[in-house]
């Protein structure tokens, strides 16, 4: 926790004076899973960016379009086996320098993390594909290695869904107050 603070300190100062490429920018809505039908509630919610420190705060989402945080693409230098590059997912609050999105590896046995949007350009590993934003933990592993189990929303600790990574090693049955979504972009 506390290198990761550092290295976001340091990232700032890096990143604060570069011009954010926002040229295609979009937002992301929730898109429940098929076989959910008492969890519509789940349903076409906009991602935002729920404060929880100085360039902290917990991915979450909003019934209302116009909360919803404009996130953009970041390539990185690593190729998925379909020939498309990764991207560290970045999004603009509005201020000089970006957001990022980041699965927090909170408890190495829990099935699923929560997931943050904090000040930095990022960790790597996301793509899309037409089910929507997904991750790999590993970039560049074998197809079919990937740990990333999906997205999960909860009604959780804000009060509002929030939204959580599923590990794909765990097959638990998710509570009642959670849904499986997919993240779907929605270019503004
Ligand atoms: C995007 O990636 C490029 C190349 O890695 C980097 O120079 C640039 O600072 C990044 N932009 C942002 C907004 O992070
Ligand atoms: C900015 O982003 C767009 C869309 O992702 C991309 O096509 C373009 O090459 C980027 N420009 C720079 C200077 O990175
Ligand atoms: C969007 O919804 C959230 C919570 O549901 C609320 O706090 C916020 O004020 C709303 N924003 C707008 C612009 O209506
Ligand atoms: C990407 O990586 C390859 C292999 O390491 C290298 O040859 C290439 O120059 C890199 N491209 C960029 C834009 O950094
Ligand atoms: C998209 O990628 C995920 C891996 O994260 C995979 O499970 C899913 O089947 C893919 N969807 C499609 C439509 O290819």
């Amino acid at each position: 926790m506390h290198l990761r603070t550092i290295f976001f300190t340091a990232a700032l100062a890096t990143t604060a004076l570069a011009s954010l490429n926002t040229s295609r920018e979009y937002q992301l809505q929730s898109q429940l899973k098929p076989g959910q039908a008492d969890k519509k509630r789940f349903d076409n919610l906009w991602l935002v960016a729920s404060h929880t420190g100085a360039g902290l705060n917990d991915a979450v989402l909003y019934t209302n379009k116009s909360s919803g945080i404009k996130g953009f693409a970041n390539d990185t230098n690593i190729t998925q086996s379909n020939g498309k590059p990764y991207f560290n997912q970045l999004f603009d609050l509005g201020g000089a320098f970006p957001y990022d999105l980041y699965i927090a590896d909170v408890n190495f046995y829990a099935a699923w993390e929560p997931v943050r949007i904090n000040a930095g350009t990022g960790a790597g590993g996301f793509f899309f594909n037409s089910s929507g934003l997904q991750w790999d933990e590993s970039p560049g592993s074998k197809v079919g290695q990937n740990s990333f189990g999906g997205w999960l929303v909860c009604d959780w600790w804000h009060g509002v869904p929030q939204l959580f990574s599923k590990w794909s090693y765990y097959h638990l049955e998710n509570p009642s107050s959670c849904a499986d979504i997919n993240l779907i972009p929605r270019y503004v």
